[in-house]
């Protein structure tokens, strides 16, 4: 008798072990799309957007926007930055201009999407 509940005790111990692991498991995994999108927009900005924008998103050439100031960029909405980077962007007298989807025609609007939310994880506030 003793035994019975000691053992059901225990197991209701381990499942409550195992639950308090798996939240945080599961809370990651509820928000699949965000991690995704920044893994994904990383590894396209250190392919094609790295060689102007640098890796701390500053800027590596004279003219190109620094991400990591409150009011730049990253202060516009996703679709004006999205609009930036599919068009391209030439700011009158500006020292250089950023090319259309950075030079890399096959950038598809999900790659731009997940671009933006990987700038907005790494250099935004
Ligand atoms: C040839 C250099 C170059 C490359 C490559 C490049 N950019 Fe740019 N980018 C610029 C310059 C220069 C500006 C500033 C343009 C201006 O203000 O007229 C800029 C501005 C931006 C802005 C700010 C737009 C706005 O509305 O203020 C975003 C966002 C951006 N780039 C994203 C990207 C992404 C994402 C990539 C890669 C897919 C990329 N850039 C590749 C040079 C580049």
């Amino acid at each position: 008798m003793f035994w019975f509940s000691y053992s059901k005790a225990t197991s209701c111990l381990v499942v409550l072990t195992l639950a308090s692991l798996l939240t945080p498991v599961l809370a990651a995994a509820g928000d699949p799309d965000k991690s995704d999108s920044a893994k994904v927009g990383k590894a396209i900005y250190s392919q094609t957007c790295i060689a102007c924008h640098g890796a701390n998103g500053k800027g590596a050439l004279p003219g190109v926007s620094d991400f990591t100031v409150a009011d730049g960029p990253l202060a516009k909405s996703n679709a004006e930055l999205a609009k930036s980077v599919n068009e391209g962007l030439a700011t009158p007298g500006a020292a250089l201009s950023m090319p259309a989807k950075g030079g890399n025609p096959s950038l598809s609007d999900d790659d731009i999407l997940a671009l933006i939310v990987y700038l907005r994880s790494e250099f935004g506030e």
